[in-house]
């Protein structure tokens, strides 16, 4: 029988990552490899989850684990306590995860803890905060990890810093790019793009759900001031992550420029993303399709495990405070933006490699 392989897929940033290493393990590994797609249920809104796997044509997954919402620890614990269950009912060859959501920390975990070896795609990546639950994420995934499947060269360094040897780290390439490039094609305006009149180039989108930035009433109130402010007046496109909206519920009226939204499906945000003057955002992904579509990208945090987006890319991080949005709009508006080049290997091949270096570690 194939060897099989558990794909394991929990928040919307997990969607984007997977459904290229599906397609190329059908693609090229159909009669030697088999998979089995585990949603653990942890985003689990249609605009937070179904909408990515209909439009990135993903298929249905085999099981979800339907863990919902909780604390970190809670949800850490339901996905544990099911996934150990399945694995141990009918076992699989492989647990592959990608990213460092809740969902990637917990299975690896537990596929590592009954014996079934850990592939971590985008392993390496540090940004030395440990106030975010993404980077413990990041550091338990990859302290238990087998097969370590890489974006960036500071990634392959952080790893070898940490004693892991070369034969365990594949520089692969960022498989959330290859799916940005099997998609820029069908990318499509969102149903309010001609009721707001928005132009290309003339508008901006902002993105913001970390816990540091949108769980207080009067620093998210502080924020989107600054925002409104520092744009001049132009359409702000805000897609609210259900986080932010409990927040924002609590706040009196904001800005008239800014128009919150709900979150988009795949294909309508990063349309707004291509054709935006900028994109303010406290979010990782979003700096690394914004670099390659070659996008100003403005990121409203201390710390970056992405750096290739800033030393290479268009990002450049601002931090939390809301002083420095004036000076850096001040910067794009007079044309001195950097343009910014493309990440080595992010040329939307990186599935296909994760595949070709799967095949002889698993059917050996
Ligand atoms: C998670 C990831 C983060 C990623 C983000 C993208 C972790 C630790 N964090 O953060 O890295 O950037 O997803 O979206 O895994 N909720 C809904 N509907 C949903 C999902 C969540 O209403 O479909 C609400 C819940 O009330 C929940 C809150 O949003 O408490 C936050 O969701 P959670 O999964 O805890 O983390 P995110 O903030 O989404």
């Amino acid at each position: 029988m194939a060897p099989l392989i558990d794909i394991i897929a929990g928040a919307r940033p997990n969607f984007m990552k997977i459904a290229s290493i599906i397609k190329a393990l059908e693609r090229d590994a159909a009669d030697v490899l088999a998979y089995r797609l585990i949603h653990t249920g942890q985003h689990y809104d249609a605009r937070m989850s179904d909408d990515f796997f209909r439009q990135l044509g993903i298929p249905a997954p085999h099981i979800n684990f339907d863990v919902g919402s909780g604390s970190q620890a809670a949800q850490t614990a339901a996905i544990m306590i099911r996934y150990e269950a399945l694995l141990q009912e009918a076992p699989s060859q492989l647990c592959l995860v990608v990213g460092d959501v809740t969902s990637t920390m917990a299975c690896a975990i537990t596929a590592q803890k009954l014996g079934v070896p850990v592939a971590h795609v985008e392993a390496g990546i540090r940004s030395g905060d440990w106030t975010m639950p993404e980077e413990i994420n990041r550091m338990v995934t990859d302290s238990i990890t087998n097969w370590f499947f890489t974006t960036s060269d500071g990634a392959n360094a952080n790893l070898a810093r940490a004693g892991v040897t070369d034969d365990r780290i594949f520089f692969v390439g960022n498989t959330m790019i290859d799916t940005l490039v099997a998609n820029l094609d069908r990318l499509a305006p969102p149903a309010f793009w001609d009721d707001l009149a928005l132009v290309p180039q003339n508008y901006f989108v902002l993105t913001l759900h970390r816990p540091t930035n949108v769980d207080s009433n009067a620093s998210l109130a502080a924020m989107l001031a600054a925002v409104a402010a520092a744009t001049r007046g132009l359409p702000v496109i805000f897609p609210v992550h259900p986080r932010t909206a409990k927040t924002i519920r609590e706040l009196g009226e904001l800005p008239t420029s800014l128009h919150l939204v709900e979150p988009q499906a795949y294909l309508e945000f990063n349309y707004l993303v291509r054709n935006a003057k900028a994109v303010i955002t406290d979010s990782g992904g979003v700096t690394e399709e914004a670099t390659v579509m070659g996008v100003p990208c403005m990121t409203l945090r201390n710390s970056t495990e992405r750096p290739e987006t800033v030393s290479i890319g268009t990002n450049e991080l601002l931090g939390t405070d809301p002083a420095a949005l004036a000076g850096a709009l001040d910067r794009l508006f007079s044309g001195a933006w950097r343009k910014g080049g493309i990440p080595p290997l992010w040329d939307g091949r990186a599935a296909g490699r994760i595949v070709a270096a799967l095949k002889p570690l698993l059917c050996a």
